[in-house]
């Protein structure tokens, strides 16, 4: 039987494989906007640690091996920004993800008050566009950042507090 890709909370020891992944994962972006100082290409390992240190880092592992990634925290008006997903180009398609996502909203709403997620992406991105659409995203801002880049803002209102999850809602209902 295959190994099965966890998903955890990432260690300062993922600082490295985290940086690698990210700079593989982004070179599709960067062909796309024909562009390779973009952020994540440019992020330092120094950066990652800072951000594992103060930020939800998650890691989803095959054994030993990163595969996939996604970074989030709260700002002072309590909305979750969220960012750098990444997962490896061989495990792609097959919810990673969109399950890294949903993981990251999760951990940030246990933490503390969070009264909507926000994330953003480049225009021509329509793969990340519909997965955030297919989450539960909508389009909140469109900002040019260059000719051929215009970064899209989607935003998602959290559940409210003390709210059941959908699952739990529908079986008391038939209950
Ligand atoms: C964005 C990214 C993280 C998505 O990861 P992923 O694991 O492929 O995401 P998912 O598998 O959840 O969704 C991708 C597609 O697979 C489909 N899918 C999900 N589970 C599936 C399954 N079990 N069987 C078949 N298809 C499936 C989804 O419906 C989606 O299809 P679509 O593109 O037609 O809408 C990945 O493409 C990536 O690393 N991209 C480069 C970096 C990047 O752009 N990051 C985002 C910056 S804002």
């Amino acid at each position: 039987m295959g190994m099965s890709v966890t998903i955890s909370v990432a260690v300062q020891d993922d600082a490295e494989q985290i940086l690698k992944l990210q700079y593989l994962c982004y070179q599709s972006e960067a062909e796309l906007y024909g562009d390779w100082a973009i952020d994540p290409l440019t992020q330092t390992l120094d950066s990652i640690r800072d951000e594992l240190a103060e930020h939800c880092v998650l890691v989803a592992r095959l054994g030993g091996e990163v595969v996939g990634s996604v970074r989030g925290w709260v700002d002072d008006a309590g909305v979750a920004r969220l960012g750098r997903l990444v997962v490896h180009p061989r495990m792609q398609g097959h919810g990673l993800g969109s399950r890294l996502l949903q993981g990251v909203e999760q951990r940030l709403a246990a933490a503390g008050r969070v009264s909507a997620y926000r994330l953003f992406t480049g225009h021509r991105s329509l793969g990340n566009l519909r997965l955030y659409r297919r989450l539960g995203y909508v389009e909140t801002g469109v900002e040019e950042v260059s000719r051929s880049l215009s970064l899209v803002t989607l935003e998602k209102p959290a559940a409210p507090v003390g709210a059941a999850p959908v699952g739990a809602r529908s079986l008391a209902a038939s209950a």
